[in-house]
């Protein structure tokens, strides 16, 4: 297999743990580019669920090289339950987990940060999971992060550890009022994790560079998605970082000349968790009946994710700044039994049609979708093993998606375990 990069196409939760699962079987590494705990991603092997939030989903296939890249921010905390957590479920990351010595470590004070500026956003939060991603990449991108480097050098990390509490307390004391954070037990904390996570922290560019040289196959494990991207999502209702696939070179260190392929994962319908426009959200009655039929809960957070129509206008954008050379659908048995099924085309704003994903939240947030209809189906499909066999009008919804998004489908996906998955 080549080099893919495989990317959420919507608002994050389309499944993409499902469908790495199934590619990882036939490459080399797995590797996550950005984001951090805030991801969840599930994944069923022979009746078992398992939840990766860190560590990339090929760790469930035995023999997998996983690698956490310099883009990834790391909560040594929630990296070292995850590893004992898959250890007593009987695998063993050992040997074939890698971590990036340039990746940046979130601290409690990035979490207390993250929950208090939510507060105090009030009616225009975010919906952060509250894991501290933000703040962990303010302090990269302003120079004040401690990578996974300085908790390998003790003096080096405690200094730096120091600058950053005096100003978090600072802040904390003058302006949040709130209780200060103290140094030593967080030092010998960190230096425990330090000692625990020395044996995984390397030099993950040269790692996945040889990789690429003796022509192994890597593929690049997004989190969350193309809309909640820092530059081409719902500003400010995103994450942190660069989800879109340029990211995945940004965050591991890997050229893009090595990129072979781009896989986009679209769900058949919307969703999203946390705050922020939607124009194609369903009403009441069809948000509860496709949450309880996709069981739509977050996979990190446990919060109810809101459900819509399909958004082509979304989808496309996606699929043009991410450069998707193919797609792969997931969760089509959930749209089973509707009699008609809506793909939002555009959005009508003060007498104007857009037609392109638009940059301002203003129209988003009072735009009034225009939809197409298309005929549902109403056959059980999550048995159906190959792409002719779908109903008609199935096929019909899918042939709608390469349409909109220029794309050619090589995956659909009927149910959430590994055997549930058409090849096209
Ligand atoms: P991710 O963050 O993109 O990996 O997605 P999540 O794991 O957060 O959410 C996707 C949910 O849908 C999980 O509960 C999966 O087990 C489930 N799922 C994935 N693909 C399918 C599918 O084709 N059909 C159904 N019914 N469920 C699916
Ligand atoms: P996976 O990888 C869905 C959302 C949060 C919030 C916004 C910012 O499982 O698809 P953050 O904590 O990142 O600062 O929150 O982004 N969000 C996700 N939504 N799936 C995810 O990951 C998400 N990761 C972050 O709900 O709206
Ligand atoms: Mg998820």
């Amino acid at each position: 297999m080549a080099n893919i990069i495989l990317v959420g196409m919507q608002w994050g939760d389309e499944g993409k743990g499902k469908i790495i699962d199934v590619l990882s079987r036939k490459v080399h590494y797995v590797v996550r580019y950005q984001g951090g705990n805030n991801a969840g991603h599930t994944v069923w092997v022979r009746g078992s669920k398992f939840i990766l939030h860190l560590i990339p989903s090929g760790i469930l296939w035995a023999n997998k090289k996983c690698v956490i890249g310099n883009g990834v921010v790391v909560d040594p905390r929630v990296l070292l339950t995850e590893i004992s957590e898959l250890r007593e479920r009987g695998i063993e990351v050992a040997g074939r987990l890698f971590i990036s010595e340039l990746a940046h470590i979130i601290f409690p004070y990035h979490r207390l940060e993250d929950k208090l500026k939510e507060e105090q956003r009030g009616g225009a939060r975010i919906g952060t999971t509250g894991r501290g991603i933000g703040p962990a990449y303010i302090d990269k991108v302003s120079r004040t992060g401690i990578r996974m480097v300085d908790l390998l050098s003790p003096g080096i990390f405690g200094e730096k550890l120091r600058v950053n509490v005096d100003e978090i307390n600072r802040a904390l004391r003058k302006f949040y009022k709130k209780p200060a954070i103290r140094f030593g037990p967080l030092l010998r904390e960190y230096q425990g994790y330090g000692r625990r996570l020395k044996r995984y922290i390397t030099n993950t560019s040269i790692l996945l560079n040889e990789a690429v040289n003796k022509k192994r196959s890597i593929l690049f494990e997004g989190a969350q998605g193309t809309i909640l991207d820092i530059d081409f999502g719902t500003y400010p209702f995103v994450t942190s970082s660069n989800s879109s696939a340029g990211g995945a070179c940004t965050g591991t260190g890997v050229g893009p000349a090595a990129i072979d392929r781009v896989i986009g994962v679209v769900k058949a319908y919307t969703t999203r968790v946390g705050e922020g426009p939607f124009p194609s959200e369903f009403d009441e009655e069809m948000d509860t009946l496709i949450r309880k039929r996709g069981d739509e809960y977050g996979a990190t957070t446990g919060r109810p994710r809101r459900c819509g129509w399909l958004d082509a206008v979304m989808v496309r954008h996606s699929a043009r700044v991410n450069g998707i050379t193919e797609l792969a659908v997931t969760k089509l048995d959930v749209m089973s039994g509707l009699e008609e099924i809506k793909i939002c085309t555009g959005y009508r704003y003060k007498g104007r049609i857009f037609r392109e994903f638009p940059a301002g939240m203003n129209v988003l947030r009072k735009a009034a979708p225009v939809y197409e209809r298309v005929p549902g189906w109403s056959e059980d499909i999550s048995k159906v093993k190959s792409y002719r066999k779908l109903p008609a009008s199935t096929r019909q919804y899918l042939k709608k998606i390469e349409e909109i998004t220029g794309a050619k489908i090589k995956i659909v996906s009927v149910g959430f375990e590994r055997n549930r998955t058409i090849i096209c």
